[in-house]
């Protein structure tokens, strides 16, 4: 029987158990995407409290492009040396590394009329009201290679991987998405069109790092939006990305749902999780070991990753494994964000 606790094949990665911390913007770096002390020590105590793999909050892939302040940067080989010291600070505390590498886009509120923000086409966002510059194709291919040199300055830096955010409405999502995707080129219209800027960027990335460096994706199964992508669009883009080598795919959907209890997107995680020969990780409302523990025994899903849950208890996992199984203090509340930097008020 599979438990919480097993080692667990990610790639080439024997992770020492099922439970990850999921991708999660301290905004706590420097400018330039420069880490602080403060982040230091926070990923020492994720690393110290039982997760096997920790995924760093979203790492901007360019100088010139960041959704969100405080953000992690891989932008710059002069940000190599520096984060081979948060590697290492990481696996003395006995866990791993996973970058997560992003372009923003068009759902931002950070400076956005003093930089060049991409979009798949000039549509205005419902939310922050900007209007993106369309991609050329020229464009699409320098993203794919800022991507792949971002991926390659990750392992270059001690990472033990990479994951490419390809969910919660970022550039990626919104190529996926007929509300965002209004092209009529090689990239808009039919599903393997608006899917083929995600293909590229992994195809690019996994030239960069090799066949044995481990490349994990994070993916909406739906944007519960009406004219969205959908459930059987997040499916195409899954098994294309199997094919051609993924070593995992996280389940996402929109970012934060209100009041949407255990384990949310269990059902569209198990099954693709039946559709995939990479292991699948499920994030969001992951809070019960009983429930995590029936879902393991209910389900091919192989991770679970945790993200508010370990804001207000970064020692959670070793909690669960000392034999506390009470579910994680976390209520969901979502006021985890700060001007000061993102915690968890009630800790
Ligand atoms: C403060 C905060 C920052 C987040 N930053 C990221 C991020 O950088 N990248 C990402 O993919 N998801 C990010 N998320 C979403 C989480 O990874 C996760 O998908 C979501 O919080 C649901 O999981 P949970 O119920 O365990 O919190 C963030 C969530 C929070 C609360």
């Amino acid at each position: 029987m599979r438990t919480l606790f097993d080692r667990a094949r990610l790639g080439t990665l024997s992770l020492k158990n099922r439970c990850i911390r999921a991708a999660t913007w301290e905004r706590m770096a420097r400018a330039g995407g420069h880490l602080s002390p403060a982040l230091m020590r926070m990923y020492a105590e994720l690393a110290e409290g039982g997760v096997s793999l920790i995924e760093t909050g979203y790492a901007s892939i360019f100088p010139w492009e960041q959704p969100n302040p405080g953000m992690m940067g891989m932008h710059d080989d002069r940000l190599v040396e520096e984060y081979a010291v948060l590697s290492g600070v990481v696996h003395d505390g006995g866990s791993r590394l996973a970058m997560q590498l992003a372009y923003g886009g068009s759902q931002t509120r950070y400076l956005p009329s003093s930089r060049l923000i991409w979009g798949p086409s000039a549509v205005r966002h419902p939310a922050s009201g900007v209007v993106p510059t369309p991609m050329s194709i020229r464009d699409i291919g320098d993203l794919a290679e800022g991507f792949a040199a971002a991926a390659a300055r990750s392992k270059d830096a001690g990472c033990d991987g990479v994951m490419i955010h390809a969910a919660h409405g970022y550039l990626l999502g919104q190529f996926l998405s007929p509300l965002f995707n209004r092209r009529t080129d090689d990239y808009g219209g039919p599903l393997p069109n608006r899917a083929r800027i995600i293909l590229d960027v992994y195809g690019a990335v996994r030239e960069a790092v090799g066949r044995s460096y481990p490349v994990l994706i994070k993916i909406n199964c739906s944007d519960f939006v009406d004219g969205g992508a959908t459930f059987a669009d997040s499916m195409y883009v899954c098994r294309e990305l199997d094919k051609q080598g993924i070593d995992a795919v996280e389940v996402s959907g929109g970012g934060l749902p209100p009041g949407a209890g255990q384990s949310y997107y269990r059902d569209y995680g198990a099954c693709l999780s039946c559709l995939l020969s990479a292991p699948v990780i499920l994030v969001g409302g992951n809070r019960d070991p009983v429930e995590l523990q029936r879902i393991l025994e209910d389900t091919k899903l192989s991770f679970f990753s945790f993200s508010r849950p370990l804001l207000r208890e970064p020692g959670l996992i070793a909690r669960w494994e000392r034999g506390d199984r009470s579910p994680a203090a976390c209520t969901s509340c979502g006021e985890c964000f700060h001007d000061e930097g993102n915690y968890c008020p009630y800790r």
